[in-house]
């Protein structure tokens, strides 16, 4: 990663204000935790070449190469009260998904909530974490890891045997990199820079009415399975429905039998009836 690079490419007001850049540490979420407790600013970004202990969405642990790989986290102060804050995953998603397609030409699309996917395969994951005091917000960390280029660097062989190399067995059949799609060297920096232009470009609009009517149109034009059906995985029971898209407030509108449930975030994981995606 080159430090110097970033700042060259950003046009922010706030977004990635202040950039702490490392090139190993165990996971830039904890060290986002620690700034902010330290009293860092809204806006400070925490970037790292490698994590050692990189953790992803419920307890699981995160893979990120070396070298490669966007590990990055964004600190944010905001006013508003925690039940808003599982939207800023959709808001980063969002950033995500455009920033990738428009730098790379590739279609990118967000697997509701913290996902994006291209080809049907997992390139993105968003770990939103938060400290509250009295339900008020002290700080709101977003963690970003990107797969750019996985893979680059092997030896020629058949592109199945590539993709066990680099995500190994368990996770070649759902997850890729951007250099896996596009057969290019992405810009790590670029990307970053474009990302925190877009996230801070939909937060913006997001604060004004702490909601997401303003992105609602092009968020469900890039979800995956919208209008078609979805494994809702309930701890209540699992059922399956028609993805209507979200709404304003972040929920999942899932039809089941001509009703209408809204499906938190925070609640459940949903997926296609066939495979992954
Ligand atoms: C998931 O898909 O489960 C979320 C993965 C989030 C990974 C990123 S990498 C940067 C930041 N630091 C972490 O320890 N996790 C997030």
């Amino acid at each position: 990663m080159v430090e110097k690079k970033i700042g060259e490419y950003l046009q922010t007001k706030w977004a990635a204000g202040k950039v702490i850049y490392k090139q190993t540490t165990v996971s830039t979420n904890e060290d986002a935790k620690q700034f902010a407790g330290e009293g860092a600013e809204h806006g400070l970004l925490v970037i790292a070449d490698a994590q050692s202990g990189g953790k992803g969405r419920r307890g699981r642990s995160w893979q990120s190469e070396p070298e490669t790989t966007i590990s990055m986290t964004l600190l944010c102060r905001p006013q508003f009260t925690a039940e808003k804050a599982s939207m800023l995953t959709l808001v980063m998603g969002l950033a995500v998904a455009e920033a990738i397609s428009e730098l790379t030409g590739v279609s990118a699309s967000i697997k509701w909530p913290n996902d994006i996917v291209v080809n049907h395969k997992k390139v993105c994951g968003i770990l939103t974490e938060l400290g509250t005091t009295r339900g008020q917000i002290d700080y709101l960390i977003v963690g970003v890891g990107i797969n750019v280029n996985n893979g680059i660097t092997l030896p020629s062989a058949d592109v199945s045997e590539k993709r066990r190399f680099a995500f190994g067995e368990e996770l070649a059949d759902t997850a890729t990199s951007l250099w896996f799609e596009t057969g290019v060297e992405v810009s790590r920096e670029k990307l970053i820079a474009a990302i925190m232009e877009k996230f801070e470009q939909y937060y913006e609009k997001f604060v004004q009415d702490l909601n997401l009517q303003a992105m609602l149109d092009v968020y469900n034009s890039r979800l995956v399975g919208a209008g078609g059906e979805v494994r809702v995985l309930d701890p209540q029971g699992e059922y399956i429905g028609i993805s209507r898209g979200i709404d304003a407030k972040g929920n999942l509108l899932v039809e089941v039998s001509g009703d209408v449930k809204k499906v938190y975030a925070g609640e459940v994981s949903v997926r296609g009836l066939y495979g992954y995606v």
